[in-house]
């Protein structure tokens, strides 16, 4: 049986197929704490976690706030506007600081790809990427395949079709990674100036048009166009965009019956997807987002088990001093 030993979790291209399943047996352990009526367990009770997002965010901040709980933790949580990085104190200077307060894991977003990293190296406690730029989404990888494992069975063979803008997307790049690893076939799809055509030869299909490929597809994972990643103009108009490539009703009859809709979130809607396609029965986006919260309570505690523990360091009482 594989044992969680890596300090950080920075990306899911790092990881073994082996690590891949743990996180993925841990969030299976983890799913029932949340269908308690007191949804708690003491695994992380002592610990402390800082939640440090320097980029908007909903799902991921939220479930790992409540990930946090679920597993007794202190929380710590700041945001980027009201904190001294508004004073031009650096990350890594934050990082250390926030580290010299005994927190055991510190969950990061930020714009800059690398950054997760950068951090993860220059201090002693963990660090879980929460999303870096355009490079990897590890924890929303994470959700995407317990999901898919959870509604179809296995993952193992399955055609999985990621349609959008692939050239910005954090969470493209972690769904590639856990999705060959664990011996899924991916299909990248979307325009030719938002599909960057060097995935090819790292093992992806890349299509251009999504009517030849959607019919093969068990799975559509559809991403939002990444606008405040966008220097330039990558697609002519939205209504352009949608006409090609957002699922609506019409498209989804050329499609497998048993097709499920994927989106991490937030969904432009009528852009990406329709309304009836992002609310129909075929969608399993609010899913992910229950999902979200035992992939990452298992996150958060492999890595703070793998990490020596602040309370361990602390020294036995004396006796001869303690009255
Ligand atoms: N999927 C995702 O990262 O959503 P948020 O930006 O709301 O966290």
């Amino acid at each position: 049986m594989t044992r969680w030993t890596r300090k950080d979790l920075l990306g899911l291209e790092d990881l073994t197929r082996e690590e891949l399943e743990l996180l993925l047996e841990q969030a299976e352990a983890f799913k029932e704490v949340s269908l308690r009526p007191i949804k708690k367990v003491p695994a992380l009770r002592g610990r402390t976690v800082a939640l440090c997002f320097l980029e908007p965010s909903t799902r991921t901040r939220a479930s790992f706030e409540l990930a946090a709980k679920r597993l007794s933790a202190d929380i710590l949580s700041f945001q980027g506007s009201s904190s001294s990085i508004a004073k031009g104190e650096s990350v890594l200077d934050t990082a250390r600081n926030i580290e010299a307060m005994r927190v055991d894991v510190l969950v990061l977003r930020h714009s800059t790809s690398g950054a997760a990293a950068q951090v993860a190296r220059g201090v002693r406690c963990s660090v879980v990427n929460a999303g870096d730029g355009s490079h990897e989404h590890p924890t929303q990888g994470l959700v995407d395949l317990y999901t898919i494992r959870e509604k179809k069975g296995r993952i193992e063979g399955l055609n999985v079709l990621i349609v959008g803008d692939i050239l910005h997307s954090r969470v493209a790049r972690s769904d590639f990674w856990g999705l060959t690893k664990l011996g899924a076939k991916v299909t990248l799809c979307g325009p030719p100036t938002l599909v960057p055509p060097a995935m090819e030869l790292l093992g992806a299909r890349i299509s251009y048009r999504l009517e030849e490929v959607l019919p093969q597809a068990d799975v559509v994972i559809t991403l939002r166009l990444q606008l405040e990643r966008q220097q330039e103009k990558y697609i002519p108009s939205f209504r352009e965009y949608a006409r090609a490539y957002g699922l609506d009703r019409a498209k989804l009859e050329k499609a497998k019956p048993d097709l499920i809709v994927m989106h991490p979130g937030p969904v432009n809607r009528g852009v990406e997807l329709s309304p009836e396609v992002a609310d129909g029965p075929q969608s399993v986006i609010l899913d992910q987002v229950t999902n979200g919260i035992a992939v990452r309570m298992a996150a958060l505690y492999l890595v703070a088990g793998a990490h020596p523990r602040h309370a361990s360091e602390v020294p036995e009482p004396n006796p001869e001093v303690a009255g």
